[in-house]
């Protein structure tokens, strides 16, 4: 794509988005984002901006191998359930579906694709802190992508009608500065009995043995009112290929070596999540 085609496409998102490190709004010059405090930051011809340009990404644990894995299980389906009861309480909420979203952590960006799809009257931005993920996602140009921290998000204030953060932490003091103030955050948590055949097979060498989202639930509820709770909860056969991916791409086995894994194998995998909708506290915990 030539930066110039890619500059006239960012026009649209830009009262949006503000500068990461001064919060000041963006105008758009010689290729370049530049803030009215003079932070520039350069438009990748991939399709992307790099707004964290200060972090490592050698040593990002998500990197294009994990991201190739997580592509193979997004195209098998397995998310789908999630994303229908995403899909359903999104168009409850904005039945007109006009509304702004970023997808927090999205990774290579399968959730904020099918947002642009299903969505089309939508303006969505894809956030996250590994450049491979998003160098992934820019395959699908339906969106705007960004290099950016979840700490301090480049978007502006109260811009954001939805905000998607699914099993990515969260900065609720960063997500109730971008949300409009009758905004909703969509926030996906592990249920217990997620990906639980892997824990069952990497048991003895995990650190937390045993998975609880009760705390996670517990920050939530102190943090806004959660307006709704969707329990997606489904077990599917796997292949061989399939489970090698699952394998690879979850956090859980990212203290294993290549060696440790190999041998393992999975006849099938339980996705279960908690989606909660949740009206952030005008003012909450820190956190
Ligand atoms: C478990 S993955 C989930 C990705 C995607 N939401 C999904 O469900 O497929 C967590 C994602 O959060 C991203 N992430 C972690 N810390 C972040 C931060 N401080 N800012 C932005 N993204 C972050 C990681 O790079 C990774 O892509
Ligand atoms: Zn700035």
């Amino acid at each position: 794509m030539k930066v110039s085609a890619f500059a006239r496409q960012l026009e649209t998102y830009l009262p949006g988005m503000c500068c990461p490190k001064c919060g000041q709004p963006f105008s758009l010059a010689n290729a370049q984002l530049r803030c009215t405090s003079g932070h520039c930051y350069d438009l990748s011809s991939k399709g992307y901006v790099n707004l964290a340009p200060g972090h490592d990404q050698s040593r990002e644990k998500y990197d294009a191998a994990l991201f190739d894995s997580r592509s193979r299980i997004f195209e098998g389906g397995f998310y789908l359930p999630l994303w229908r009861a995403i899909r359903e309480c999104i168009a409850q909420h904005f039945p007109v579906g006009d509304f702004s979203a970023a997808d927090i952590g999205c990774g290579e960006g399968w959730y904020t694709r099918r947002l642009t799809e299903d969505f089309p009257a939508s303006r969505c931005y894809g956030i996250d802190l590994s450049r491979d993920g998003i160098q992934r996602a820019t395959r699908h140009r339906a969106a705007c992508w960004l290099v950016g921290d979840l700490k301090h998000l480049p978007l502006a204030d109260h811009s954001m009608d939805v905000l998607l953060d699914v099993l990515t932490p969260a900065d609720y003091a960063s997500f109730r500065r971008v949300l409009k103030p009758d905004g909703l955050l969509l926030k996906a948590i592990p249920g217990n009995d997620y990906l639980k055949e892997i824990r069952g097979l990497v048991k003895d060498r995990l650190r937390n043995q045993d998975y609880d989202n009760a705390r996670v639930l517990e920050h939530l509820s102190a943090q806004g009112e959660i307006l709704q709770r969707v329990t997606v909860h489904e077990t599917f056969p796997l292949s061989p290929a399939q489970s090698a991916d699952f394998l690879r791409m979850t956090p859980m086995t990212f203290s294993l070596a290549e060696g440790d894994l190999s041998g393992l194998a999975l006849q099938e995998i339980t996705i279960h999540m908690e989606l909660l909708a949740v009206r952030l506290h005008e003012k909450g915990d820190a956190a």
